[in-house]
């Protein structure tokens, strides 16, 4: 809650299995599955989802009055499939910085886009003596995206996703959760996806690098249900994590 609505709101309590707190960066092209693997690692770990898509996702549902003049910027241009200004994201990210200390960790998805984003995340990590456990970069050929998108249905209240062929809910337009209407995102129409996918070429894949180059980066293959590819990290960040640290105990079932 605190993520969405912003630095005022306080959080109730802190995830469990905070004791070795998680903190994971989720990469990887628009629609590879980033948000689904994030809910699913969220029920196993705990460490709650940060999504800044969601922030301005939440703000569009505010009424025009209640937003500011940066975010209806933001807006439009989360619209046209572009990447929304560095500035007013890391003013987002900056302001909710108690997420990103809380003791449960994070599952951050969509944040950093750009080398500057992940440049100002890791000044701002390293100035608070906070480390990332993994990096976690998520492949898919571009026509298989396609259809990914294209089929996205999101619950309007819990933001579950569901797929309409591939992940339907039980109930046609209705969440499986808390039974709230699914809806189809504006930037999933054809012509946003274009853009997205050429911005996600041009801004995001050198952050990969970025990380590579910090021996954080972990490739993570896409094929199969989420449950296997949720498997699938889950094996490769223990394996990680326990070569650079020793064992681990906040994966242990
Ligand atoms: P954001 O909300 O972050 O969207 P995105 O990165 O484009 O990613 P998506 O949410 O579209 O996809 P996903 O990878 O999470 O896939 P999902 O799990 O939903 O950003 C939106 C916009 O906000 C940006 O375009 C930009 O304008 C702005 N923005 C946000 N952060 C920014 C930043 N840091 N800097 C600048 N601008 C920023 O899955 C997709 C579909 O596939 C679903 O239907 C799902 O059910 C299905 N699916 C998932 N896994 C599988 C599977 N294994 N098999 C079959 N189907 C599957």
């Amino acid at each position: 809650m605190a993520w969405l609505q912003g630095p005022a709101l306080r959080c109730d309590g802190v995830p469990e299995n905070s004791e070795t707190p998680w903190r994971l960066l989720l990469l990887g092209a628009p629609g590879v599955g980033k948000g689904t693997q994030a809910d699913l690692l969220n029920q196993r770990i705990g460490a709650c989802h940060l999504s800044t898509g969601d922030i301005f996702r939440a703000a569009g549902g505010r009424s025009d009055c209640e937003q500011s003049p940066a975010m209806k910027q933001a807006l439009q241009y989360m619209r046209r499939g572009e990447l929304v200004p560095d500035a007013t994201v890391w003013e987002m990210v900056r302001e909710r910085i108690m997420c990103l200390k809380c003791d449960g960790g994070f599952i951050l998805d969509g944040f950093p886009r750009t080398v500057t984003q992940a440049e100002l995340l890791k000044q701002l990590m390293d100035s608070e003596g906070l480390g990332l456990t993994a990096v976690v970069s998520y492949a898919l050929p571009f026509d298989e995206i396609v259809v990914r998108l294209g089929g996205r249905r999101t619950c309007e209240k819990c933001k579950a996703v569901y797929h309409m062929t591939e992940r339907p809910s039980r109930v046609a337009d209705r969440c499986d959760r808390c039974e709230c209407k699914l809806f189809q995102r504006e930037d999933d129409r054809p012509e946003s996806i274009k853009v997205r996918l050429q911005a996600y070429e041009k801004s995001t894949a050198p952050v990969i690098e970025f990380y590579k180059k910090l021996c954080l980066l972990i490739e993570v293959q896409v094929k199969g249900s989420p449950e296997e590819i949720c498997n699938r990290t889950m094996g490769k960040v223990q394996e990680h994590y326990s070569r650079r640290l020793g064992p681990v105990t906040a994966f242990d079932e």
